[in-house]
This record gives structure tokens, C-alpha cells and sequence, in this order.
């Protein structure tokens, strides 16, 4: 008799093969992304009370993947408001609640944490998991001081969103994608800039071209060590990291 679980799975595993090759489907999504992306519809959303900036579905994703990998560290590049340092710090807790590890926590970076922000940040419950840093995430005396948080952590889970240049993105996978512990993953958002008009970008120093998926592209080629789990877009369809899903496979 078939395992109902396995089927399940299998099932899933079907959809998500067709949804990554519905051209139809895909070109729908990208102009859905394109258009709400003017309206700033990632603005909308909120996790335990602080504004975070992401589509839903890759909040999602973020879930299954700090769920399946248990990091004891995630890093993450551009707080903001701090709603994905919450969010992460939350997952964290409620890892650990389920056997997963017990000291886990989030490590911010960003080069301005407006006063407001902070205030807000310091004082939610999540922030017992949470360590801030301000300055820019490629300043060699911030990179230090991320090492020296991340020594003797085990599995650790990256995640890039701050200034989303080719320059500045390649410089943080250089200095923190070798963080990544094998079977985790480096997140790069905002890969989605590339299949967007240019004219969106006007008063942005990226666009198509010179953003965060052409820095993936480049630093990928000489580093086998991680593949672009194209799984995670194509069943998202609306997300903002096309190819920014990297896993470490080795
Ligand atoms: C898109 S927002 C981050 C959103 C946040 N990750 C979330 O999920 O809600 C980008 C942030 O990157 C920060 N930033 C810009 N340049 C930076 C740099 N060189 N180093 C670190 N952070 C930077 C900005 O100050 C801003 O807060």
C-alpha cells in the first residue's frame, strides 16, 4: 500500500514542476510583481507588530527553511524596521521550543538604525534573541565583528537586504556567504530588480543590470560550493529573490 505522506509529497513535487515551467503563469506573476511593486505593496505587512518589508511568500519560505536547517545564527544585511529581525528571532523561539537549538539568535546589520527604529526593536519581547550592529555590512570592522559573533556557531543562515548594487552585493557575498554552513542557505533579496522596467529605478543607484541577481550570477561561477535552489521560486511564483535562494551544497 502507498505511504499517504510520501504521495503527498509527491504530489506537491508535481506542482511545483509545472509551475517552473508555466511561462504563462511566470509572466503573470512578474507583471503582478512589476505593478505592485510601484504601489510599494511589500510596505504593507507587519510580523509581531513591526513592519516587514518582503512579500508574504518569501516570509513563507523563510519559515521552511529556518524550520528544516535549525540555524543557531541567522544573519541578516538591511533591518529597517526590524520586522524580519523579529520574524527570525520568533522562528528561532519557536525552534527551540520544539527541541531545536536553545541559545539561537539573529545578528543585524545595518548602516542606519533610525532612533525610532531601535527603540521599537530593543524593546519587543524577541529581541532577548537579537544582536545589532550599525554600519555598513562591507566595512572591514563590521565584517570582523560579525566573524567574531559567528564563531563556534554550527549551522548558519545568511540573508542579503541592504543596498542592492552589483558592488555592494558582490562585497557582502564575499564577506559573509562563507559563513553559510553546508545544507543552509544565503538569501539574496531583491534579485527581482533585474526583470523589472528601468525607468522604476530612476532615483535608485541599482536597476536592471547592476543589482543584487547580477552579483549572484557572478559570484555563483566561482562558487560551486552553493546551487540556486530554483524549487523555492518556482513555487512561490511572487517573490522577490528569483536565483536569491542559494543553498550550500558542499
Ligand atoms: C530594504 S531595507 C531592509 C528591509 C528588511 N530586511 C526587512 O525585511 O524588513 C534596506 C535597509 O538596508 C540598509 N542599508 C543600506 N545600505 C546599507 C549598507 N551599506 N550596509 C548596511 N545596511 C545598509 C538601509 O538603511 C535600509 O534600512
Amino acid at each position: 500500500m502507498s505511504d499517504p505522506i510520501e504521495e503527498f509529497k509527491s504530489q506537491v513535487n508535481l506542482n511545483i514542476q509545472h509551475l517552473g515551467t508555466d511561462k504563462d503563469l511566470q509572466g503573470l506573476s512578474n507583471i503582478w510583481i512589476r505593478e505592485t511593486s510601484r504601489l510599494r505593496y511589500t510596505y504593507n505587512f507587519s510580523w509581531m507588530g513591526r513592519p516587514i518589508i518582503q512579500f508574504p511568500q518569501d516570509v513563507f519560505a523563510m519559515q521552511e527553511i529556518i524550520w528544516s536547517v535549525k540555524p543557531d545564527l541567522i544573519i541578516e544585511t538591511g533591518i529597517a524596521h526590524g520586522g524580519s529581525l523579529i520574524f527570525y528571532a520568533s522562528m528561532l523561539e519557536l525552534n527551540a521550543a520544539c527541541d531545536g537549538p536553545r541559545n539561537a539568535g539573529v545578528l543585524g546589520i545595518d548602516i542606519d538604525i533610525r532612533a525610532h527604529n531601535r527603540n521599537a526593536i530593543e524593546n519587543h519581547p524577541m529581541f532577548k534573541r537579537i544582536t545589532m550592529l550599525e554600519g555598513s555590512s562591507i566595512d572591514s570592522d563590521i565584517i570582523d565583528q560579525v566573524y567574531a559573533l559567528a564563531r563556534g556557531k554550527t549551522s548558519v543562515l545568511v540573508c542579503m537586504d541592504s543596498n542592492h548594487t552589483h558592488a555592494h552585493v558582490s562585497g557582502e557575498l564575499e564577506a559573509y556567504a562563507p559563513l553559510t554552513t553546508v545544507g543552509s542557505y544565503c538569501v539574496v533579496f531583491d534579485t527581482s530588480i533585474e526583470d523589472m522596467p528601468a525607468e522604476m529605478f530612476d532615483q535608485r543607484d541599482w536597476g536592471p543590470g547592476d543589482n543584487p541577481k547580477t552579483a549572484v550570477r557572478d559570484y555563483i561561477q566561482r562558487h560551486p560550493e552553493f546551487q540556486i535552489d530554483k524549487r523555492i521560486p518556482s513555487k512561490l511564483l511572487i517573490t522577490t529573490a528569483p536565483d536569491g535562494y542559494l543553498k550550500r551544497v558542499k
